[in-house]
């Protein structure tokens, strides 16, 4: 079947389904018999090149990054990192363990610490609060908007003298509004860290996300679109913040390979953490990455039939998106005018068994109350300490727009191995409940 006769197909079964008011959620017969699953995109393309990468690391027993038995170097972490910079059209890349690990370590090759304050948004993943906690500095949140990203709006507004970076946070898929983000970083004089853990594989006006600001980060935890397991990685074009970056996430150490890449070291040592990537993980992430473009491929192709099997429908708002061709398009999210709205959609979606759930993966986080309490590991912690430190509040206060934009969201998950039936059920579904609900 043509794409054409496809779409022809599905709308003409969404016709039906308008035609028969009965929302299984109301006893009617679901759309599925069971329920639509996007599942982890990198490991339902795992095949023979991961469990390769995998036993040529035990054949040689190589599994520790910068040596081992035998003649040659071990290369898998190597190969990793060489391969992201070129795909990630930067100078240098960095494997380490986490996504979170990736962001202390970004921090840190930014040299932000006590006394300095970094702007996330409010709603995203709690390693973004936590790294800037953790590097001594003060975390200060600003609003979201009809994007579900930082509304860059609003990061202007909590620009203080002590603003050293913003985190731009590419959020389930979609890219930031880069060009209003850099506008405002550069007029202030900030760094733009980019966090693309839930983006990897999107790009904004062509280039890819993690190249934009001064530093990206990218998680390959299992939810990520390629995955070990669990994985990290950052990359800039910068050598000096480069070499802060491998050496904090290797003891302060400069070793050789990165020492050539760099040309030459310019930085003395300092004190860093241990967030280097095994082999294993390596070697896994470098099969996964060769197949990172026909994950995106895939997802876009699938998102791009959905829209259009729902472009005509009457009323209906989407998220918005500053460049729509850039998006890594695992979510379609829809735009409701209340909360309730929303609800019932979501529960009558579930029972059709095309489950759309409100915007997750990420957390409102003002209102965790370890944040509200501003609790550390030590009670004399810097991040608290400074005036502003005490007297800034986190909670509910500091983000109405974020909670109620939250409220109004439903999104629906995006597979990369989705059939084309799958598709089809996703545009009745929400042809049947969307105008149902509203
Ligand atoms: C926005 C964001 N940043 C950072 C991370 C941290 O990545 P990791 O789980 O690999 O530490 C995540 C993980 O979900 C995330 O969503």
């Amino acid at each position: 079947m043509n794409r054409r006769s496809f779409l022809v197909s599905a709308a003409a079964a969404a016709g039906a389904a308008m035609s028969s008011p009965a929302l299984a959620v109301e006893g009617g017969k679901p759309i599925r018999r069971t329920p639509l699953s996007a599942g982890y995109f990198g490991t339902q393309v795992y095949d023979d090149h991961e469990q390769n990468q995998l036993l040529e690391v035990l054949a040689n027993r190589q599994p520790f990054r910068w040596y081992g038995p035998g003649s040659r170097p071990p290369l898998k972490v190597a190969t990793f990192e060489k391969e992201l910079a070129a795909r990630m059209q930067t100078r240098f890349a960095l494997a380490v363990t986490s996504g979170t690990a990736a962001l202390s370590t970004a921090l840190a090759a930014l040299g932000i610490g006590p006394g300095d304050e970094v702007i996330l948004p409010a709603w995203t993943w709690y390693s973004c609060y936590n790294a800037i906690v953790l590097a001594g500095a003060l975390p200060v949140f600003a609003e979201i908007d009809e994007s579900l990203n930082l509304d860059p709006a609003d990061l202007e507004d909590k620009i203080t003298p002590q603003t050293r970076a913003v985190m731009a946070v590419h959020l389930q898929g979609s890219p930031c509004d880069m060009d209003r983000i850099l506008a405002v970083a550069r007029k202030h004089g900030i760094k733009v860290l980019e966090d693309c853990a839930q983006s990897m594989g999107a790009s904004y006006k062509s280039k890819p996300v993690g190249s934009l600001g001064d530093l990206g980060v990218y998680s390959m935890q299992i939810n990520k679109t390629i995955t070990a397991g669990e994985g990290g990685a950052l990359v800039t074009s910068d050598p000096v913040l480069f070499e802060r970056a491998t050496r904090f996430h290797d003891l302060g150490l400069l070793r050789p390979p990165h020492e050539q890449w760099l040309g030459r070291a310019r930085l003395e040592s300092f004190a860093g953490s241990q967030f280097r990537m095994s082999e294993f993980t390596g070697g896994v992430l470098l099969a996964q990455l060769r197949k990172l473009d026909r994950i995106v491929e895939a997802l876009r192709g699938n998102a791009r039939q959905v829209h259009a099997g729902l472009g005509d429908l009457k009323g209906l708002r989407l998220r918005q998106r500053p460049d729509p061709d850039g998006d890594l398009a695992s979510f379609v999210f829809l735009d409701f005018r209340t909360k309730s709205q929303r609800d019932r959609f979501v529960t009558a979606m579930k029972a059709e068994n095309v489950p759309a759930h409100p915007p997750s993966g990420s957390v409102l986080l003002p209102v965790q109350p370890y944040i509200e309490q501003k609790a550390t590991v030590h009670p004399a912690w810097p991040s608290f300490q400074s005036k502003r430190g005490k007297a800034i509040r986190y909670g509910a206060g500091c983000c109405p727009r974020t909670s109620a934009v939250l409220d109004r969201f439903a999104g629906i998950a995006i597979g990369p191995k989705y059939t084309r039936s799958d598709i089809a059920d996703i545009v009745t579904a929400v042809r049947k409940v969307y105008p149902a609900v509203l």
